[in-house]
């Protein structure tokens, strides 16, 4: 059993936990948009609303989901929005193409589709743009066609489709991936291209905020050196962070597992190394510029057709589609972490992806559908949404392999109630935890999410195996609350 005690500095708050952090990716890709969330207006025996199946919706709505970005990812850099609108039979049939896969795309899901599935879910829609096959009068014309209210052809064009009311879509991307999948630009050429974007987005919608896109450290340093002069036109700058070195997404060993961990917690080292940058080309500037991790989360080999090392472990075909466990939901908890740490420079961050893609938090397969661990442990940190965010030290206890807290925190305070989240990463070794939190006397609600092993996951067969179950909190007449977690466990701890 670890022994180990921890204190909620209550007194030094870090800053705002917004809910964008807590996003979410929807990508024309495999089974995420098509199959997944939408299933389309024809007669097929599912509950929908409109096109969209009813049960995902209902669940992601008690996710739940802040923000949502769409289409793409490598869909973008593709995307022409045009072929989304308008009456759907007459829509263009396309090539659909993502990461390497090719289908026809009938585009029943558009621009309308889509913000009637943001006002569903209650998300703040997040619109990625096309630089790769696009123009910047494409997307300005995007950019017009959703949110000017100035009696344009656009905006007639949008009233015709059923929305004289601009949709007010605040966040769009310039690009996807453009390093890569979005037109193999070098940085210097992006950062220029960017600038021209920007430019005259800004005056079509000076609301707008803009998300520049980044790479890794050496595409970040040249893209601000080239645009050190023209920040004021960049409002947010997306980096991506997939966590690709955790073994097999279910027959993992153990160092795969603590690996995994490791590689989720190292995310906020590049959010921070890339606002130092951010930082330094701002200067004396009052201009901000958050990060945007509009992609991140678990991405295993069965899902991919690279790696680990040459070894090809991918299904065929590839559908990134993978199985998500008790380890991936940890993985996600340990990030946030991180997110809460950083609140003060990371605007938004988005789990890869929504539905049956990816780090999906959940799946379908036909008529069932189940949610992932990780749909709990976005649950497990609802309360921190909105939050003043707070540090968590480790005051003693002991470490994982690759010397991390065998047991860590998060916390946030909001309308007098004190939430605390706790990660016992160990594999077999449960903790017992001191938890100082001041003022608070009265525990509201606690939840952990745990399960047999950490490989165990949801299904269709067993939709419940890995579930929230309600954790006993104790005092331990010192002041402090004391809980038991047993091995690879999240519990939040609601106090007032
Ligand atoms: O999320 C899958 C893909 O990963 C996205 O299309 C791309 O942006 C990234 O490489």
């Amino acid at each position: 059993m670890i022994e180990t005690s921890l204190v909620v500095r209550t007194a030094s708050p870090i800053g705002t936990i917004s809910p964008r952090l807590y996003g979410h990716f929807a990508e024309h890709l495999g089974r995420c948009c098509y199959d997944g969330l939408w299933v389309g207006t024809g007669d097929i025996d599912l509950p929908r609303y409109g096109g969209f199946r009813k049960d995902v919706v209902d669940a992601l709505k008690a996710m739940p989901v802040p923000l949502l970005r769409w289409p793409g990812g490598c869909y973008a850099d593709h995307y022409h929005w045009r072929d989304g609108i308008g009456a759907p039979h007459e829509r263009a049939r396309r090539l659909g193409m993502s990461c390497g896969l090719q289908v026809e795309d009938d585009n029943s899901l558009g621009t309308h589709e889509f913000i009637a599935l943001c006002r569903l879910l209650g998300a703040e829609p997040y619109l990625a743009g096309n630089v790769g096959s696009g123009s910047p009068q494409e997307l300005c014309d995007w950019l017009e066609y959703c949110n000017t209210a100035v009696h344009t052809s656009l905006q007639r064009e949008r009233a015709a489709n059923g929305s004289p009311e601009p949709f007010g879509v605040r966040l769009w991307g310039v690009g996807n991936e453009n390093w890569g999948c979005g037109g193999s630009y070098d940085a210097e050429t992006y950062a220029r291209e960017y600038r021209r974007y920007a430019t005259m987005l800004r005056h079509v919608d000076p609301k707008a905020e803009m998300v520049a896109c980044g790479h890794d450290d050496a595409w970040n340093e040249q893209f601000m050196d080239t645009n050190r002069r023209h920040m004021p036109l960049m409002d947010h700058f997306s980096i991506h962070r997939y966590w690709i070195n955790g073994g097999k997404e279910l027959d993992f060993d153990d160092e795969h597992y603590y690996g995994l961990l490791a590689e989720a917690d190292a995310t906020e080292d590049f959010v921070r190394r890339t606002a130092d940058m951010i930082r330094a080309a701002l200067g004396n500037a009052t201009h901000k510029v958050g990060i945007a991790l509009d992609e991140w989360g678990v991405w295993h080999p069965e899902a991919r057709s690279w790696g680990p090392d040459g070894a090809e472990l991918h299904r065929e075909p590839i559908t990134y589609e993978q199985a998500g466990t008790l380890r991936d939901a940890l993985a996600a908890g340990v990030a946030f972490e991180g997110f809460h740490r950083q609140c003060g420079v990371l605007s938004m961050a988005n789990l890869a992806q929504i539905v049956n893609v990816l780090h999906a938090p959940v799946m379908t397969e036909g008529a069932a559908m189940w949610v992932t661990p990780t749909y709990y442990a976005f649950q497990l940190h609802v309360p921190h949404i909105g939050a003043q965010a707070l540090p968590v030290e480790v005051l003693h206890g002991a470490s994982v392999p690759g010397s991390a807290n065998a047991v860590s925190g998060t916390a946030s305070v909001q309308a007098g109630e004190t939430a605390v989240t706790l990660i016992n990463r160990h594999l077999s070794q449960p903790a017992a935890v001191a938890l100082q939190v001041a003022g608070s006397r009265q525990v509201i609600e606690a939840k952990i999410l745990t399960a047999t092993s950490p490989r165990d996951c949801n299904s269709a067969q067993e939709p419940d195996r890995v579930t929230l179950a309600a954790l006993s909190v104790g005092e331990d007449g010192q002041g402090r609350w004391r809980v038991e977690l047993p091995p690879h466990a999240m519990a939040t701890i609601r106090l007032m």
